[in-house]
């Protein structure tokens, strides 16, 4: 039924390839604040391409229009004798506060200033001396995969245009530098792009059932073990929690279990758990119309770790990982629980459920529990789990709390590591006072206050004394807007922080 929308079909390379010899469509060039091709430190790229350009470039800085202010640009075509048929001077901004995020963002937006273009199929992309660091190359890699793929899954008509081949062009290096920095960030974006896949899909599409399906078969393509339990299994086990929120939809709940070298026996066992609500209508509490039809995205953290998981079972790293996504929606109807009600969960705690909207960590509580039943040794979960988080952090950061110092650490470094930041906030046991139940042992919802902090405290519960962090990604996971280097839509956010942070585990342990 649905077109090949998001298939990233470009392919990338890395060559030493003379300036003047560059045969491709367009020859990308990133130009930071403050470089001239008169600079004598940049002398070697922009200089010598005035040169190939017999003055065409030098003339736009005389005239002012490209002072490397970020995302601005200059497209020249037939530039003198250059072999490319154009040229694109990027914006890179300001050299100083390089990092991956911006490195990724500067890739991106010039990606997708192209492919907005007609006839575009080939790119290089100049690899500057102050873009030459494996971890740049790595950020270009990500930000021009990323950059390339949109959302518009279903659209009929419309050309689509890609990018199908794209050259890092090196100024100095051996290209075969690039190699390990282009293979990280191939595997890395692809998981991203699947994760972002999974978000598009509208509910009608996405059920549970067909995110266990999609899980199931990258799962088959990278060789991950799969198992999808069903609800008869969730009922003969326990799982009171998720089961309550499948109530009230006539689509059956799945878990999602994803196991990565589970055979290697010893040592960690490192557990992925993320939100699977294919939709969140808020239930019987239900919410009201206005971006109701966001809430398809409420599986993000779930797609986050099947992207996670597909990213590890490329890059190898010698630990074991468990990947589990509890999948459901959350409906009203006439079997649907309703506020007020308790429900026994799988790790035994009963749960007055206050509000039925409040549904992410019922089904992350029965997940937590059965990944610690099954031997995890260290918890980490993502969900898209409160609006309180929105207004707390925007777009920019997701939500940390947990009960490991080290654990949280290691999670803030791997994600200033790829450009997906995490802010921790606290946890202390003052806010688990606001979630108290007269009735159970634990109520879902607090008041108005610390929403994030209440929602995290209450996942506490249920990871007891096995280390856990909880990433709430309720405003990354997606972008209401169009950014220069990213469609709107899912984003994939926590992707590349679950799969960093077990690939910097793995290589503390070797
Ligand atoms: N999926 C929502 C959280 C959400 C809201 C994510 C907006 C992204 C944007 C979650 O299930 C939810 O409804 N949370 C409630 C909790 C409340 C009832 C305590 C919320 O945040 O309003
Ligand atoms: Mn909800
Ligand atoms: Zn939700």
């Amino acid at each position: 039924m649905w077109k090949e929308g998001t298939k990233n079909k470009m392919k990338i390379s890395a060559s030493r390839t003379a300036l003047g010899e560059i045969n491709k469509d367009v020859l990308i060039v990133p130009v930071f604040e403050g470089e001239t091709p008169r600079d004598s430190e940049h002398a070697s790229a922009l200089a010598a391409l005035d040169h190939v350009t017999r003055g065409a470039v030098a003339s736009v800085f005389e005239d002012g229009e490209m002072t490397g202010k970020r995302d601005s640009s200059v497209l020249l075509h037939k530039a003198g004798p250059l072999s490319t048929k154009r040229l694109l001077l990027y914006g890179a901004g300001n050299a100083a506060t390089l990092d991956s995020l911006s490195v990724q963002r500067l890739a991106g937006a010039a990606i997708r200033t192209l492919i907005k273009q007609r006839g575009i199929r080939s790119a290089a992309f100049l690899v500057t001396r102050k873009l030459e660091r494996e971890a740049w190359v790595r950020a270009i890699v990500e930000g021009a995969l990323i950059g390339q793929v949109s959302g518009e899954l279903y659209r009929s008509n419309g050309e689509k245009r890609v990018i199908e081949t794209l050259d890092l062009v090196g100024e100095l290096p051996d290209p075969s530098d690039f190699e390990a920095a282009i293979r990280i960030g191939t595997a890395m974006a692809d998981s991203v792009n699947l994760a972002r896949e999974l978000g598009y899909e509208p509910s009608n599409v996405m059920t549970p059932s067909e995110l266990a399906r999609r899980a199931e078969e990258m799962a088959a393509r990278e060789g991950l073990e799969f198992e999808a339990l069903g609800e008869d299994e969730m009922k003969h086990l326990g799982m009171g929690a998720l089961l309550a929120v499948s109530r009230g939809s006539q689509e059956p709940a799945r878990l999602v279990v994803l196991g990565y070298n589970e055979n290697a026996n010893e040592g960690e066992l490192i557990a992925l758990v993320g939100k699977g609500i294919t939709f969140d209508s808020g239930g019987i509490s239900i919410k009201p119309a206005e971006k109701m039809e966001e809430m398809k995205y409420d599986m993000g953290g779930g797609a986050a770790v099947i992207g996670a998981m597909q990213a590890i079972a490329r890059l190898k790293p010698n630990v074991r990982v468990i990947g589990i996504v509890p999948a459901s929606e959350n409906l009203p109807s006439g079997r649907a629980l309703k506020p007020g009600d308790v429900v026994r969960s799988l790790s035994g705690k009963t749960i007055e459920v206050v509000n039925t909207d409040a549904e992410g960590r019922l089904i992350l509580a029965d997940a937590i529990t059965y990944a610690i039943n099954g031997g995890a040794t260290c918890v980490v979960d993502a969900a898209t789990l409160t609006g309180a988080c929105v207004v707390a952090l925007g777009e920019a950061r997701a939500a940390l709390m947990g009960t490991d110092q080290r654990l949280i650490d290691d999670l803030v470094k791997a994600g200033e590591q790829c450009g997906e930041r995490l802010w921790p906030m606290p946890l202390d046991d003052d806010y688990g006072e606001i979630i108290r139940s007269d009735i159970a042992d634990v109520k879902n919802v607090g008041n108005r206050t610390a929403g994030s902090i209440t929602a995290a405290y209450f996942l506490k519960h249920f990871a007891g004394s096995v280390p856990w962090a909880h990433l709430d990604i309720a405003g990354t996971a997606w972008t209401e807007k169009e950014k220069p280097y990213i469609a709107k839509g899912a984003t994939g956010f926590g992707v590349r922080v679950l799969a960093n942070f077990v690939l910097n585990r793995a290589s503390a342990r070797a």
